[in-house]
C-alpha cells in the first residue's frame, strides 16, 4: 500500500526538488500538461523584457549589436548538450512541422527509396510526410508502431518516426531502429518533441542522420516557441535544404539573386529568426546546465512508475493503462484509457489538476521531472479515483 507519507518521503530524497521553485506556476495547481506546453521559468520574463528594451533602444542595430542574428546558433549549442549531439549540429529555427519537411525532403534529395513511418506518429508528421512523398515521387508506407523496426527493408530510403508517442507515451527504441535503417542504407529522421529534455538521447553516439523537435513542451520555451533541427556532421556538406531562404545563404547580406548554401548547419535556416520567442527559449534552456540528464530521467521514471503503481492500487478495473509497463519503452507521461476521458479531464481541471484529453478516450498526464513531485502524483491519482 503506497501512502501519501511514502510520497513525501520520496520528495525529501529527490535531488531535483529545489528546481520546482524556478517555475512560475499558479498556487494550488498540479500541472500535468508540460508535455503540451511547459510553464515559464523564472528569469524568462526578465529576459523577454530585456529584448524589448534592446529593441526600443537599438532598433535595427540590435541584430548586430545585441547579437540577435546569432540566437539560432546559440540556442542550438544549448540544445546540442540536451540532445547528445555533436558541436555545430543543431540550429533553432522554424516550427517542428516545417523542420520535418526540410529534414525528410533533404533526405529524399540524398537517397532513393520509399518513406517509412508508423500510425502512432503525430498527425502533423503524417501530413508532412505525405506532402514530402508526393513532392519527391516516393511511396509513403505507414505501419503499426510495433512493426516499424521489422518493416525496414531494402527499398526504404528514409525512416521517419517520433521517439515517444504523444498519445500513449510509448517509446521507440531509437538505437535499434536507427541501426536497422542504416543496415538497409536508409536515412533515419527522428522527431524528439516528446523526449527532448527528459531523457538521454545521444544523437551523435547513435549516429542518427537527422532530427527535429519542439521548443514548447518539456523544453518550456513558451507558446509557439521555435523548434530545432539536427543534421549529423556526416551529412552537413552534402545536404540541401529543400526550402531555400536567404538566412540559409552563405552570405545573406550580399542580397545575391543566386542561392549559395551556407556551410554547416546554417544551411538549414530559412528566414528571419523570431528573436523574442527564441530569447525566451534560450533562457529556459539554462536550467539543463545544472543537472545531468541521467538524474532527470531517474526522476521521470520514478514519477511515471509511481503513477502507474497508484493507478493499480486505486483504480484497478476502472481504467486501462495505455502506457507500456516496461520503463525502457516509455517516456515521461502516463496515458489512461476510459470511456469518459474527456469529462474526467474537465472535472480534474475544476479541482486544480491540469492534464489533457486525446480523442476518443485517452486521458494524458505529463510528468515533467523539474516541477512535479511524488506528492503531486499521489494527489492527482486520488483526484482521478474520486472522479472516475
Ligand atoms: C511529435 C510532434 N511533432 C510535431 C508537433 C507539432 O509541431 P508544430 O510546432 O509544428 O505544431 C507535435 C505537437 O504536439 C508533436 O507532438
Amino acid at each position: 500500500m503506497i501512502t501519501r507519507e511514502d510520497c513525501e518521503d520520496l520528495d525529501r530524497k529527490d535531488p531535483l526538488a529545489h528546481l520546482r521553485e524556478r517555475f512560475e506556476l499558479p498556487e494550488g495547481v498540479i500541472y500535468l500538461d508540460g508535455n503540451s506546453l511547459g510553464p515559464p521559468l523564472r528569469g524568462v520574463r526578465e529576459r523577454v523584457n530585456q529584448v524589448l528594451d534592446e529593441w526600443s533602444q537599438d532598433l535595427i542595430a540590435g541584430w548586430w549589436d545585441r547579437e540577435w542574428v546569432d540566437l539560432p546558433l546559440r540556442v542550438g549549442r544549448r540544445l546540442e548538450a540536451i540532445l547528445g549531439a555533436e558541436a555545430g549540429s543543431v540550429i533553432c529555427t522554424d516550427s517542428t512541422s516545417v523542420n520535418l519537411y526540410k529534414a525528410v525532403g533533404a533526405a529524399c534529395i540524398l537517397v532513393e527509396g520509399d518513406i517509412l513511418t508508423d500510425r502512432g506518429n503525430f498527425p502533423t508528421c503524417l501530413y508532412v510526410l505525405e506532402s514530402v512523398a508526393a513532392r519527391w515521387g516516393r511511396q509513403l508506407l505507414v505501419v503499426d508502431p510495433e512493426q516499424l523496426e521489422d518493416a525496414i527493408h531494402p527499398g526504404i530510403g528514409v525512416v521517419a518516426a517520433t521517439q515517444v508517442d504523444y498519445r500513449s507515451g510509448r517509446r521507440h527504441l531509437l538505437e535499434a531502429i536507427t541501426r536497422r535503417a542504416h543496415l538497409h542504407q536508409a536515412l533515419m529522421v527522428w522527431d524528439l518533441s516528446h523526449s527532448a529534455g527528459v531523457m538521454e538521447i545521444g544523437l551523435g553516439a547513435e549516429e542518427v542522420d537527422l532530427a527535429v523537435g519542439c521548443g514548447y513542451k518539456y523544453l518550456n520555451g513558451g507558446p509557439g516557441a521555435p523548434a530545432y533541427i539536427y543534421v549529423s556532421p556526416r551529412w552537413q556538406d552534402r545536404i540541401s535544404n529543400p526550402i531555400q531562404g536567404w538566412f540559409g545563404h552563405a552570405r545573406p547580406f550580399d542580397f545575391s539573386p543566386q542561392f549559395v548554401p551556407a556551410s554547416g548547419i546554417e544551411r538549414m535556416r530559412v528566414g528571419t529568426p523570431d528573436v523574442i520567442s527564441m530569447a525566451a527559449l534560450e533562457r529556459s534552456l539554462q536550467i539543463w546546465e545544472e543537472v545531468d540528464l541521467a538524474a532527470i530521467r531517474a526522476k521521470s521514471e520514478s514519477l511515471v512508475g509511481l503513477f502507474i503503481d497508484l493507478v493499480a492500487q486505486e483504480l484497478s478495473g476502472r481504467v486501462e493503462v495505455l502506457t507500456p509497463l516496461d520503463p525502457a519503452r516509455r517516456g515521461s507521461q502516463v496515458s489512461l484509457v476510459l470511456d469518459e476521458a474527456g469529462r474526467l479531464i474537465s472535472d480534474l481541471a475544476e479541482v486544480g489538476v491540469i492534464a489533457d484529453f486525446r480523442t476518443p478516450n485517452v486521458a494524458r498526464f505529463g510528468l515533467a521531472p523539474f516541477y512535479i513531485t511524488h506528492t503531486d502524483v499521489f494527489e492527482a491519482v486520488a483526484a482521478i479515483s474520486k472522479l472516475v
